[in-house]
């Protein structure tokens, strides 16, 4: 798991780019699945045959990142978010481009003088991206506009717990491929759909949920921790690290069907997995695209608890991950009965 975890963060791979983890993931599943395909969203689609109803496992493949959008006179590389970002935590974080360029993020300084340290006014109007060139034209012969990036962070173990930029979603990848290739039974017909394009609004998850039109479906993401996870945590969240993988109950994007979430804890408790629940003010995840395919899918999401969300250091609990593991396995193995 923390293989095949390390490897898929690492991989750069924002929205709208998220050709090399594909290849990534296709390469690992490739041998245990029935069926694989890639659609014209690039989302690929993976097919674990079965006699039951319809099954559908989702978890997205994009990260948050960014966009080159002009260099400046001085060679300053200017940018746009991909996804979600609170520019307050962009200054000095260092970024990857597209084609292998590094920076670090700057901001205009002055804005300081004017209001004190609060850094209120760092906005994408005041953030510029430093590659270390001399001149407009070094720049323009290292950088294209239109180049996206990413924080450049590598994985890090820090014993119970691991730390990287893009755990939003690709530990739920990992979680995905883990399950496909040590599934031995199962009962319904799975669908294993590794998105694009989650964090600029759910576009690749709907587009799939669509053609296969599950009656069923169960996505796989990361959700924010709160008051008792961190010093002064957010105060109307009480998702923790460490207490198990979180059932979602509702986010700004869907109201989770109570039938399969009730359903999801019996299974949980059959099996001794611990679990909490997640009721999420902001924020949302492909479930409530697939909830909505057609005329109607039976959706929940499964959550895994992770701090500094949207940060490049996002960090997750290695118990929690396999208890979610095991989760969606003995999920996958069960028939669903509501
Ligand atoms: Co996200
Ligand atoms: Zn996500």
């Amino acid at each position: 798991m923390k293989d095949i975890l390390k490897q898929f963060v690492e991989i750069s791979a924002p929205s709208g780019r998220e050709e090399p983890i594909q290849k990534a993931i296709r390469a690992s599943i490739q041998p245990y699945v029935d069926e694989i395909r890639t659609d014209s969203l690039g989302n690929l689609i993976a097919h674990k045959k079965g006699n039951g109803k319809k099954l559908l496992f989702d978890a997205h493949m994009d990260e948050i990142g960014f966009v080159a959008t002009y260099i400046d006179d001085h060679g300053f590389v200017h940018i746009e978010p991909l996804g979600g970002h609170n520019p307050v935590n962009l200054p000095f974080q260092r970024i990857c481009f597209e084609y292998g360029s590094k920076g670090t993020i700057g901001f205009e300084s002055e804005i300081l003088s004017k209001n004190g340290a609060d850094r209120k006014e760092v906005s994408f109007d005041t953030l510029y991206v430093d590659i270390g060139a001399r001149s407009k034209n070094e720049a323009l012969s290292k950088i294209r506009i239109g180049e996206t990036a990413t924080y450049d962070s590598p994985f890090v173990d820090l014993g119970n717990r691991y730390m990287s930029k893009a755990m939003d979603d690709r530990i739920a990848c990992a979680l995905l491929v883990k399950l496909i290739q040590t599934l031995q039974t199962h009962h319904h017909d799975l669908y294993f759909v590794f998105a694009t394009q989650e964090e600029v609004g759910l576009v690749g998850s709907k587009a799939a949920s669509y053609g296969i039109e599950p009656d069923f479906g169960i996505a796989l993401d990361v959700t924010a921790t709160g008051f008792e996870d961190t010093p002064k945590g957010l105060k109307r969240v009480p998702m923790k690290l460490g207490a198990g993988p979180a059932i979602k109950i509702q986010d700004r994007s869907m109201i989770a069907n109570h039938n399969l979430n009730q359903w999801i804890q019996t299974v949980a408790d059959q099996n001794r997995i611990p679990y909490q629940f997640e009721v999420l003010p902001f924020g949302g995840t492909n479930g409530g695209v697939i909830q909505t395919t057609k005329s109607g899918v039976y959706t929940t999401c499964i959550s895994i608890p992770t701090r500094y969300l949207h940060s490049p250091s996002e960090m997750v609990d290695v118990m929690d991950v396999q208890n979610t593991l095991q989760l969606v396995k003995a999920i996958a193995e069960k028939e669903i009965v509501l």
